[in-house]
């Protein structure tokens, strides 16, 4: 079986502890979780299978790390890579800008190729406009709430683990 590449960024240490129960459910023998701080594009290569994750910041912008890694990461060719999206995001304070940054990391995988997998419904969210969500009404990746929300957090892994589980050959 192949490994699975968990890339993420975080500011403040709730994407951190998203992407912990995340290696507990996936199982840590089957994927390298990698911080997207200084990191380079060569470092995506091997990964046929991909988790990307980060938190949106400042009216819609992207984590900080991948914010600084933006402009390298949209010459990756994604072509053959099946890739799941996560974001945290705050619903209230930000509700024009809720989890933008899945939509845009998401956009870049599809024009370079990528195949997304674990798009998720925005059924149970109250919020005024995402950059994540596409033209068929759903988040292009799982959106979680732990400002509001943390309540949902474990069970929306738990299913979005199990969603995602065959398109990456893992047992669920
Ligand atoms: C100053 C500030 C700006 C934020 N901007 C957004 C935003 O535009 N959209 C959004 O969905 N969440 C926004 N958030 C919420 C964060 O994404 C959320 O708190 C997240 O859990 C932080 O995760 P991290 O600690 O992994 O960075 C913002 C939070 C702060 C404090």
């Amino acid at each position: 079986m192949n490994k699975i590449g968990l890339f993420w960024g975080s500011d403040t240490g709730m994407t951190d502890e998203v992407v912990n129960v995340l290696i507990d459910l996936i199982g840590k023998e089957n994927l390298d979780a990698t911080n997207v701080f200084d990191i380079s594009v060569d470092k995506f290569a091997p990964y046929e299978y991909l988790i990307l994750g980060l938190s949106t910041w400042y009216d819609g912008e992207l984590q900080s790390d991948w914010d600084e890694f933006f402009e390298q990461f949209q010459t990756i060719d994604f072509t053959g890579k099946t890739v799941a999206l996560f974001g945290l995001g705050d619903q209230e304070g930000y509700a024009e800008f809720f989890v933008d940054g899945i939509g845009i990391i998401g956009e870049v995988v599809e024009q370079n190729g990528g195949k997304i997998v674990g798009k998720w419904s925005t059924e149970g969210y109250e919020y005024e406009a995402s950059k994540a969500v596409k033209e068929d009404g759903f988040f292009m990746g799982l959106a979680l709430d732990e400002d509001n929300q943390p309540e949902h957090t474990d069970d929306r892994l738990a299913k979005w683990v199990k969603q995602i589980a065959p398109h990456f050959q893992l047992q669920s």
